[in-house]
This record gives structure tokens, C-alpha cells and sequence, in this order.
């Protein structure tokens, strides 16, 4: 199967190297040549582990190739994908599609035998329709169809995602449009990988509904951790306790800074737009929106408090990223939480695995090769995200390094207990303070 892919930001990378996997042959499009001159030599320009592989190895075999040419690719595939960005239009929170409807009347232009046009991209309810709208007005008999094809990849884990998905969502309107799917992820549909096919508008909400509930879990947990703080009782252990209820479950109960990223501040966002035009309020998601805003900086607050104010003082921080095995800084907690400290007078020295590049060009720090260099003559340090080489910090070094044995720790990757053992300071989200 041929397949066209437009747009080589995060899901069309993705998706495209694995459907490629897939044994599919997959053209990826970008404008951007020199974006594509890169991918041509190997350089995948995102930080997303096993991509690399993925893209070198179906390069190789002949599958996957990178082009600016879109009419060539279009006019050839029997799929096209549409996974250009869709970002929160200036101003009013509402996805912006401009992209996406440019994308539609390239493809309209190109379209040559029945293709199915495919939207990946994350798009209000209604945008399949307009789609085709668009394509039918340019070309009235040409044959096609538009449905919808969510997806649900996490950064950092995208790869396994894509190959091991909980389940395919396909919003299409024709059998033969659905038949054309079944093919593109036919080696998951023989591993008996759930696929729910529904309507467009239906696919279209999901993707919205999915993003705005686990957001929701986040926030509640957030708030069930401050509730924690102040009566004393333990945030992790209240999670465990109502996460083996099979009803609640066990996943995104991880108290934290507030949920950032790429797609859950701007899809629920988005949904809220959604939600006020078509005068159907979703005030829960309108909650979680305006609680998670104002944690981020509750949460500068919470630091300045356990350092007994800030002003003059070096805080090393640990992870700058909005979680970790990405380079990805977008609405990082970071970004509200540095820039808040340091107008309190703090001077940051910050290390991250990956994001040191990214983030220097959103925020003004000073980074550092590694999380020692980083603590050496700090005043304390802050773990801001939960990278894995966090987790087994030389504490003893640690606290040789640091003028003052104090951890302010805001993913909760040590346990009490042990902090106080090795004689920190030590403050967490929603657990006792020990030291
Ligand atoms: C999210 C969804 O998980 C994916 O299913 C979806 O495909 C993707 O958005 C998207 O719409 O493209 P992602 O943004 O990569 O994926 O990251 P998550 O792992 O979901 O984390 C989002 C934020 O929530 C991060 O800031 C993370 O630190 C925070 N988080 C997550 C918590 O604070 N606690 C948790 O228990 C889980």
C-alpha cells in the first residue's frame, strides 16, 4: 500500500516510519527543504527514543522516503495522511486549521484514483467535513473519501505505542474507506488490536474526550496531593489505594508540578472552544484548565518557601522538559517555574538529559553538563522532571556538593524515609516534608 504522508512534525514522523515498518511505502512531505534534506541523510531533528532506528532501517529497505514534492506522492498514494500542527490559534484557544486546510487543497490538486484522506492531525469535531468540503469543491468527481484516524502516542514512548496500541480509532463514512484502514494497520488488526470504527465527528471527539479525562486524572490527583499536605496523609499511597480499583485504575495518578506538553494544555483547550460553541459546557475540563494554570506556579511558591526565599541563593534544577525521554520544552512547568524563581532573585543552574538546547531557546538558564555540576555550590536542588538518571542520584555526593542538604522534589522519584536517612531536607508533592 502507498501511503503519503503530510507534515513531518512529531505524529508524521512517527507515523509514517511505522506504518512504513509496517511493510507499507511511505513518502513523508514537508515544506521545509532543509528539513528534508536532513531526514534524507538519517537526521531525525526530534529527540524520541528508537525513531532513529526505525527511520534508518525502512530508508534502507527502500520504504520510507522524504520529499517536498506533495502532488508526486499524493497522486501515487492510496492513503494520505494529514499530520500537520495544529496550534492554538492566537488569542482564543481554538485550534488553528489553517494548516490543515492548506494540506487539503495541495491534496485536492493532486488527488489521481480513489485515495482515502486521512486526518491524524488533532482536529475539532467537524474538520473531517470541512475537508472534504474543500476537496470536493476543487475537484467535484474526483473519488475520494475523508475519515478520521486519531492518534494517541505518548512522547518518549511513541515507537512502542505505535506498535503496541490499546486501541485504533477510525471515523470513516464508507466501507471502502474503512477497508482502506483495516489494510494501513492490518499487521495490528491480525494481533487482534481493538479498532473502533465510528463515525467522523465521533473519532473526532474521541481524541479530545481521551486527552481532557487524562488531564482530569492528573489534576485530580494534584489536588488530592495538596489535600495530602495539609492533613497528613500520603498522596502516592492514596493513588495505589484507589488505582487497583479496575474502575479507577492504576495510570496517570502521579502527582506532580501540572500536566504540560504538547497536547493536553492545547487540546483542552480546544474542547473548551468546542464545548462553548456548540453551548454544551464541559465545566469539569474548564476546572482542570484554570487549576492546572495556577499550580505551576504554586508550585515556584512551594520552592521559595522550603528555601526560606530565594533572593541571592543558586538552586540547581534537575530536568527542564515537560517529562522526560523528549527534548520537548512546550508548556514545560519549567517555563513558569524558572523564570518565577529568578524574578525572585534565584540564579538557576539547570541540567537535562536532552532538552538543554530546546530550552535555552525559551528560557534564560544557564545549563550544565551533568546533575553534578549542576549541584556543586548550590543552595539546594529541585527536581522539576523524572528522567531516569534522577532516580539514582549518589545522595551522599549530592550532599557534599550542596551548600545545604535540601531537595525540593516535585515528581516524587525518592521516598521519605530514605531522605531523611541520608539527612535532607526533603520536600515532595503531597507527602510529609522530612529534615
Ligand atoms: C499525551 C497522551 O498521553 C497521548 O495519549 C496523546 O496521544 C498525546 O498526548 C497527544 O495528544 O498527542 P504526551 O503529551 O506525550 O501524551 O505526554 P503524557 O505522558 O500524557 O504526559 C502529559 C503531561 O502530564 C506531562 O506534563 C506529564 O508530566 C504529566 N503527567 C502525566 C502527570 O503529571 N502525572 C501523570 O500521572 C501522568
Amino acid at each position: 500500500m502507498r501511503i503519503a504522508m503530510i507534515g513531518t512534525g512529531y505524529v508524521g514522523l512517527v507515523s509514517g516510519a511505522c506504518l512504513s515498518e509496517f511493510g507499507h511505502e511511505v513518502v513523508c512531505i514537508d515544506k521545509d527543504q532543509a528539513k528534508i534534506a536532513e531526514l534524507n541523510k538519517g537526521r531525525v531533528p526530534i529527540f524520541e527514543p528508537g525513531l532513529d532506528e526505525v527511520v534508518a532501517a525502512n530508508a534502507r529497505a527502500g520504504r520510507l522516503s522524504f520529499a517536498c514534492d506533495l502532488s508526486a506522492a499524493v497522486s501515487q498514494a492510496d492513503a494520505v495522511f494529514i499530520a500537520v500542527g495544529t496550534p492554538s490559534r492566537r488569542g482564543d484557544g481554538h485550534a488553528d486549521l489553517s494548516f490543515v486546510f492548506g494540506a487539503a487543497e495541495e491534496i485536492a490538486r493532486a488527488l489521481d484514483g480513489y485515495t482515502v484522506v486521512v486526518t491524524k492531525s488533532t482536529v475539532p469535531v467537524g474538520t473531517g467535513r470541512k475537508v472534504e468540503d474543500i476537496i470536493r469543491k476543487l475537484r467535484p468527481t474526483a473519488e475520494f473519501d475523508v475519515a478520521s484516524n486519531p492518534e494517541f502516542l505518548r512522547e518518549g514512548s511513541a515507537i512502542e505505542d505505535f506498535r503496541r496500541p490499546d486501541r485504533i480509532v477510525v471515523g470513516a463514512e464508507t466501507e471502502r474507506a474503512r477497508n482502506v484502514l483495516k489494510e494501513v494497520y492490518r499487521p495490528l488488526y491480525l494481533n487482534e488490536t481493538p479498532i473502533v470504527f465510528t463515525s467522523r465527528e465521533t473519532s473526532e471527539l474521541i481524541k479530545y474526550a481521551a486527552n481532557a479525562f487524562l488531564a482530569t486524572k492528573i489534576t485530580f490527583i494534584n489536588e488530592m496531593a495538596d489535600l495530602c499536605e495539609k492533613v497528613g496523609a500520603d498522596v502516592q499511597e492514596v493513588a495505589r489505594g484507589i488505582g487497583l480499583d479496575g474502575r479507577i485504575g492504576g495510570k496517570f495518578l502521579h502527582a506532580g508540578p501540572g500536566f504540560g506538553g504538547s497536547c493536553f494544555p492545547k487540546d483542552t483547550l480546544a474542547l473548551l472552544k468546542t464545548s462553548q460553541d456548540a453551548n454544551a459546557p464541559v465545566r469539569i475540563v474548564e476546572t482542570v484548565v484554570a487549576v492546572n494554570e495556577s499550580r505551576k506556579a504554586r508550585m515556584a511558591e512551594k520552592i521559595i518557601e522550603a528555601f526560606g526565599g530565594v533572593k541571592g541563593k543558586t538552586i540547581a534544577v534537575l530536568g527542564l522538559t515537560f517529562k522526560p525521554n523528549t527534548d520537548d520544552m512546550r508548556d514545560a512547568p519549567s517555563l513558569v517555574i524558572v523564570p518565577k524563581l529568578q524574578a525572585e532573585g534565584a540564579r538557576i543552574r539547570a541540567y537535562d538529559p536532552e532538552g538543554a538546547h530546546e530550552a535555552k531557546k525559551v528560557l534564560e538558564v544557564e545549563t550544565c553538563e551533568d546533575a553534578y555540576e549542576a549541584l556543586a555550590g548550590a543552595d539546594g536542588v529541585v527536581i522539576l522532571t523524572e528522567w531516569n538518571e534522577f532516580r539514582a542520584l549518589d545522595l551522599e555526593r549530592v550532599k557534599g556538593l550542596l551548600k545545604k542538604p535540601l531537595m525540593v522534589d516535585l515528581r516524587n522519584i525518592y521516598r521519605p524515609a530514605q531522605m531523611a536517612e541520608a539527612g535532607f531536607t526533603y520536600v515532595s508533592v503531597g507527602r510529609a516534608t522530612v529534615g
